[in-house]
């Protein structure tokens, strides 16, 4: 093998280098309340929060990998770094290639738009031309399932029929990385599987993933390797069935 090829074969497709998130915990909420307590001469704390320190991580191009932790470990705070919604506050984080996120059931989409203009919004904001997503649009209406629905406004979705349409436009464009934070866990049975096949297939494709889920099954199934998080640190990363290993014998 050269020299190139070794180069090439471990570059990677996520960087996650020595990152640190804190978020701001305000103890007044409103405007009314802040300026309630300035007159009573409080002092308007604003305590960080850190939902990530010093974590440290890389995924190899068309690799997939599972982030494992208990509700509120910093799971989708670290896909939210990886794809850009979120920025670190110390540490650095790089992508290579596109990448399309199923991480907040519809962020992006708009409620007082039909789902046909949603679908043409979200493809541009990921990145796809006009023609291109004219090309493709049967192909996401069919999947998501939507039917005649798609003419009306999404406010009048439900959260799963949100979800299919959202599930539907980020899979029918070209990725090269993809960011799943929970999503099966709003469609129907039928639908799941269906995504869940569709998942496999891009993996099987080569599309680098990076995979949050409570669904041990379904992550073992999908994933080579595993990251635990546990408060906000790196505990472990490894081997699928070990990370599991470790999940189970930690403490929230
Ligand atoms: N925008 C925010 N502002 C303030 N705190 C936040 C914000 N986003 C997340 N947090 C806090 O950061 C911590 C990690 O949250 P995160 O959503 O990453 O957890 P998670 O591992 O995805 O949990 P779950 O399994 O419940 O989805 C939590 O304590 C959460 O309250
Ligand atoms: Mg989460």
């Amino acid at each position: 093998m050269s020299e190139i090829e070794v180069l090439t074969q471990s570059t990677p497709s996520i960087i996650v280098d020595h990152v640190t998130k804190r978020f701001i915990k305000r103890n007044s909420h409103s405007f009314k309340e802040a300026f309630v307590g300035w007159l009573r001469g409080r002092k308007v704390r604003a305590d960080s929060f850190t939902a990530l320190e010093d974590v440290t991580f890389q995924v190899g191009e068309g690799e997939s990998v599972a982030v494992l932790g208990f509700n509120g470990s910093g799971k989708s705070t670290s896909l939210k770094l990886v794809s850009g919604v979120l920025e670190p506050d110390e540490g650095i984080v790089l992508t290579r290639g596109r990448v399309a996120g199923l991480i907040e059931v519809g962020a992006g989409f708009h409620p007082d738009l039909t789902g046909r203009e949603n679908v043409f919004l979200n493809a541009a904001i990921l990145g796809m031309s006009r023609a291109e997503t004219e090309a493709r649009f049967d192909e996401i209406l069919e999947f998501s399932e939507i039917g005649d629905f798609i003419d009306q406004e999404v406010k009048h979705y439900s959260s799963g029929m949100f979800m299919r349409l959202a599930f539907s436009v980020a899979i029918h464009v070209d990725l090269d990385i993809l960011l799943v934070d929970e999503v099966l866990s709003v469609g129907d049975a039928p639908f799941r599987e269906k995504c869940r096949v569709r998942i496999q297939q891009l993996a099987e494709t080569g599309v680098t993933m990076l995979v949050v889920s409570h669904d041990m099954k379904m992550v073992e199934e999908l994933c080579e390797r595993g990251i635990v998080i546990n408060r906000g640190r790196k505990i472990f990363d490894g081997p699928i069935v070990d990370a599991i290993d470790v999940l189970k014998k930690s403490r929230r």
